[in-house]
């Protein structure tokens, strides 16, 4: 254990581990492949990336045990499997958010089980809002770092820290080859759910911030705390609060993020094939 490392202590791991061992057996009895290569976590509006996929199981989350239930529309709540090439995904349609009400341990539950099963690395994509003023619509962000201001909110998790590998050379590298424009940014967290002022995002520029949204960054932290390779994209859906007079929805967050489904599809695709050591 480096001197980073926390100890999350036994009972913590016991837990973790019996839920693992539970969600596993019963995606055996549903006869789910065992051996994955890769796990993805779909945001808002990305949902069709699964459409890449050749799909041999569906599962609803709502029949997983010891599962969270997705509620936040344009999330299907499903956990999906399917062959890309010879290798195997399972693919999280949904994610689980702190302003659903979840706690933030729960919501890296897909994390830990992409982890539990095997899985050589993690991609995880989200919506974003565009806070770099040279950002657009549209437009990819490999996350490179996060910044999270209100970080004494998340000490439930203080078994967690920061020591991500980056892998973000990797998905930069490979977003060149394959012809694709996309910026490398810090991903900025907020809980949500409401969309931020006009004063915050000035703030959270300043901070450094590229792009803002309400998920990823624990997932990120957990992945890194379990030692699997992870990489984070952001899809920019909006400019953020203030910076156009239009007022933020959460359509327009959908429909921006499936706009550029192509692109997005063809990253995570080359990123699920390539080695990445
Ligand atoms: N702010 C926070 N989260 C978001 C945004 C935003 O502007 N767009 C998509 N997710």
């Amino acid at each position: 254990m480096s001197g980073l490392d926390v100890d999350l202590g036994r009972d913590f791991n016991d837990n973790l581990t019996k839920k693992m061992e539970e969600i596993l057996s019963y995606l055996q009895s549903q006869g789910c492949p065992e051996q994955i290569h890769a796990g993805v976590i779909l945001g808002s509006g990305l949902g069709e990336y699964t459409e890449a996929l050749r799909i041999t199981h569906t599962i609803p989350y709502s029949d997983i045990p010891s599962f969270p239930q997705s509620t936040v529309e344009g999330h299907s709540g499903a956990l999906i499997f399917g062959n890309l090439e010879d290798r195997t995904i399972m693919a999280f349609s949904g994610r689980f958010h702190f302003y659903e009400g979840y706690e933030i341990d729960e919501t890296v539950i897909p994390v830990q089980l992409i982890h539990a099963i095997g899985a050589k690395k993690l991609l995880i994509s989200n919506a974003a809002g565009g806070i770099n003023l040279s950002y657009n619509v549209g437009d990819l962000m490999v996350i490179d770092n996060i910044i999270r201001p209100h970080r004494r909110m998340m000490q439930q998790s203080s078994k967690w820290h920061w020591n991500m590998k980056s892998y973000s050379d990797i998905a930069f590298t490979s977003a060149i080859k394959l012809g694709l424009t996309v910026h490398r940014g810090n991903y900025l967290y907020v809980f949500g759910p409401n969309y931020e002022t006009k004063a915050e995002i000035h703030a959270y520029r300043i901070m450094g911030g590229d792009a803002v949204g309400m998920s990823t960054a624990a997932e990120l932290m957990e992945a890194t705390r379990l030692g699997l390779p992870v990489v984070g994209i952001s899809v920019i859906t909006n400019a953020a609060a203030g910076i156009t007079r239009e007022a933020l929805n959460h359509d327009e967050v959908k429909v921006a993020a499936s706009a550029r489904k192509e692109d997005f599809a063809l990253l995570v695709s080359r990123l699920i094939i390539e080695d990445w050591v």
